[in-house]
C-alpha cells in the first residue's frame, strides 16, 4: 500500500482494540461495555470499541511522534504546507493557536471589519492591537466581498510598523481575496500572513476554484476541514511554514483538551486520506454540479445567482441564490424551503440564501433543490434597506484585551460620542460591524445608530440602540 493511502491515526486505532486488552482506563463507558443503548445505537459497538484514548500506542496530540505525527505529515504533504497541527476543537481554536503563536502583545495586525469572532478572541488572546480594513461590499446582491490588493496596499503605506495581515478567505459566500497579491506585499514588508480558510479546505483539490492560501504564499492557513470535506464536526487542520512551528505548536498546545477524542482525530486523518485518493475527481465534480445548479436557477423567473465579482475570485460551490425578485427576503425563503419543500440551506440574509455543494452532492439532490426552488411563492416587491459599512482604517483605541478585562457602563448613546465601545454593534445587511470593541464612539457612528431603523441589529446588548455598554472612563472608574 502506498504510504499515503492508509489512515495511520484509524490503523493505530483498530490494532488497539483488536488488541483485546482488558481496560482499566479511561473513558468511564470502557470501549462500549457500560455504554447506554441509545449512545451505543449512535456510535455503534465498533465505533464504541474504538474510542479510547491517550494511550501508548495511540500518540499524543501535545507531543505527537508516532500515528498523530504521521497522520499531520501526511496532511501537510497534500495541502502543500511544511507542517499541519490537528485541531479537535474548531477552527476557532485553530485560528487562535495561529494569533497566539506568532504575535506578541501590542504588535499591530491588520483584521478585515468583518472577522469571524475567533479572530476577536485571537486579539484578546494575544494582545495584538487590530488596524480593521474595510471590505468591499456589493450593493446589488447586499453581501460583503472581501479587502481589495489597493486596500492592503494602502494599510502597509500608513502602518509600515505592522507585524501582520489577516485575511478571511474565501468568506462564507466564497469571495476569496487575491491572496497571492497580498502575500507577495506583506512579505516585501517582512510581515507576516495569516488566513483564516475556515471555507477553503477543498480550494487545493480543483484548479477552477480560487488558489489556496498555502499555495498562494501565507504562511499559516486555518482551515475547518469538517465544513466543506468528510472530517467530522468540530475537527480542523492548521497549515503553516517551518520557521512558526515552535511557537504555534506551544499555542496550539495550550489551547486544546488533554483528552482529544480519538473518533474525532481519525475522522481528520480518514477526511485526508479521502483527498489523496480521489480529491481532485471528488472536488471537480462537486464543482460541475455547482455549475449546472446555477445555469438551471437561472432559468427561473425571480431567481440570480452570485456568479462572478470584479477583482475577486469566487468558489463556484458555494451558490448564492438571490430572491428579492420573488418578493421574499432569503429568510422567508429559508423557512419555506425547510417547512415546505424539506430543504435546508447553509444560510440566509436579508436578500439571499447560500446553499452548499459538496463531493457529498449528486445530480439527485441538485434536481431536488432545483425542483423546490421552482416552487417558492411570489409576493409584492418588497425593498431591502442596507446600512453603508465603514469606508476607513481604523486603530483600536484600546487592544481588545484591555476592553475584555476593563470595567463597563451603560450610558445613553446620545451621550457616548469619544467613549469606547466595550461592544460589537452590526446591521444586517450589510453584516460589516459598525461598531468594534476597543474603537472610540464617532459623531457620525452616534447619528448612524440613532437614525437606523430597518436593518436588523446583532451584537448590542439593547437592541433598541437607545443605551450603548462602553469602557468605563477614568473618572467613574477610580
Ligand atoms: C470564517 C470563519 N472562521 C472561523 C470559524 C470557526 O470555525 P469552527 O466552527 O470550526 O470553530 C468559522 C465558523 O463558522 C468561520 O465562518
Amino acid at each position: 500500500m502506498a504510504k499515503n493511502f492508509y489512515a495511520p491515526i484509524a490503523a493505530a486505532m483498530k490494532k488497539y482494540s483488536a488488541d483485546g486488552a482488558i481496560p482499566f482506563h479511561t473513558p468511564g463507558h470502557k470501549q462500549g461495555r457500560g455504554a447506554h443503548k441509545l449512545l451505543r445505537e449512535l456510535l455503534t459497538a465498533e465505533g464504541l470499541r474504538q474510542e479510547v484514548s491517550l494511550m501508548e500506542e495511540l500518540d499524543d496530540l501535545h507531543a505527537p511522534h508516532t500515528c498523530i505525527r504521521e497522520a499531520q505529515e501526511l496532511a501537510a504533504k497534500l495541502w502543500h504546507a511544511d507542517e499541519t497541527i490537528f485541531f479537535v476543537n474548531g477552527t476557532t481554536a485553530a485560528v487562535q493557536a495561529m494569533m497566539l503563536g506568532t504575535l506578541k502583545s501590542g504588535d499591530l495586525i491588520f483584521i478585515p471589519r468583518n472577522a469571524h469572532r475567533s479572530v476577536i478572541a485571537g486579539l484578546i488572546l494575544s494582545g495584538a492591537v487590530p488596524i480593521f480594513l474595510p471590505v468591499e461590499f456589493d450593493s446589488e446582491f447586499n453581501l460583503p466581498l472581501n479587502v481589495s490588493v489597493e486596500t492592503i496596499a494602502c494599510a502597509i503605506k500608513k502602518f509600515p510598523q505592522a507585524r501582520a495581515v489577516l485575511l478571511v478567505s474565501p468568506n462564507y459566500y466564497g469571495v476569496a481575496a487575491d491572496v497571492k497579491k497580498i502575500s507577495r506585499l506583506v512579505h516585501a514588508t517582512g510581515m507576516i500572513l495569516l488566513v483564516d480558510e475556515a471555507h477553503g479546505a477543498h480550494l487545493t483539490f480543483c484548479d477552477e476554484l480560487p488558489s489556496s492560501a498555502m499555495e498562494a504564499g501565507a504562511d499559516l492557513a486555518a482551515q475547518s476541514t469538517h465544513k466543506i470535506l468528510g472530517s467530522l464536526t468540530q475537527t480542523s487542520m492548521l497549515m503553516l511554514r517551518k520557521n512558526f512551528s515552535e511557537s504555534v505548536r506551544r499555542a496550539a498546545s495550550l489551547l486544546q483538551t488533554t483528552s482529544p477524542n480519538q473518533l474525532l482525530l481519525a475522522s481528520l486523518d480518514i477526511a485526508r486520506l479521502q483527498m489523496a485518493e480521489s480529491g481532485r475527481e471528488k472536488i471537480s465534480a462537486a464543482v460541475a454540479l455547482a455549475k449546472n445548479l446555477r445555469g438551471e436557477i437561472k432559468k427561473i423567473h425571480g431567481l440570480k445567482t452570485f456568479d462572478a465579482v470584479k477583482n475577486f475570485s469566487l468558489d463556484a460551490t458555494k451558490v448564492t441564490v438571490n430572491v428579492q425578485g420573488l418578493g421574499l427576503t432569503g429568510q422567508e425563503a429559508e423557512e419555506i424551503l425547510r417547512r415546505d419543500l424539506k430543504i435546508q440551506c447553509e444560510l440566509s440574509d436579508a436578500a439571499n440564501i447560500l446553499f452548499l455543494i459538496t463531493f457529498a452532492d449528486d445530480a439527485q439532490t441538485v434536481s431536488k433543490l432545483i425542483e423546490a426552488l421552482k416552487l417558492l411563492p411570489r409576493r409584492p416587491p418588497k425593498k431591502i434597506y442596507s446600512t453603508p459599512p465603514p469606508k476607513n482604517f481604523s486603530v483600536a483605541e484600546l487592544s481588545p484585551r484591555e476592553t475584555f478585562y476593563s470595567p463597563v457602563e451603560v450610558v445613553a448613546l446620545k451621550k457616548s460620542v469619544g467613549r469606547i465601545s466595550a461592544e460589537e454593534v452590526t446591521f444586517y445587511p450589510p453584516g460589516i460591524p459598525l461598531l468594534m470593541p476597543g474603537e472610540k464612539i464617532s459623531a457620525e457612528v452616534v447619528e448612524l445608530l440613532a437614525r437606523e431603523k430597518f436593518s436588523r441589529v446583532v451584537g448590542a446588548a439593547d437592541e433598541t440602540l437607545s443605551t450603548i455598554k462602553v469602557v468605563q472612563s477614568a473618572a467613574t472608574n477610580g
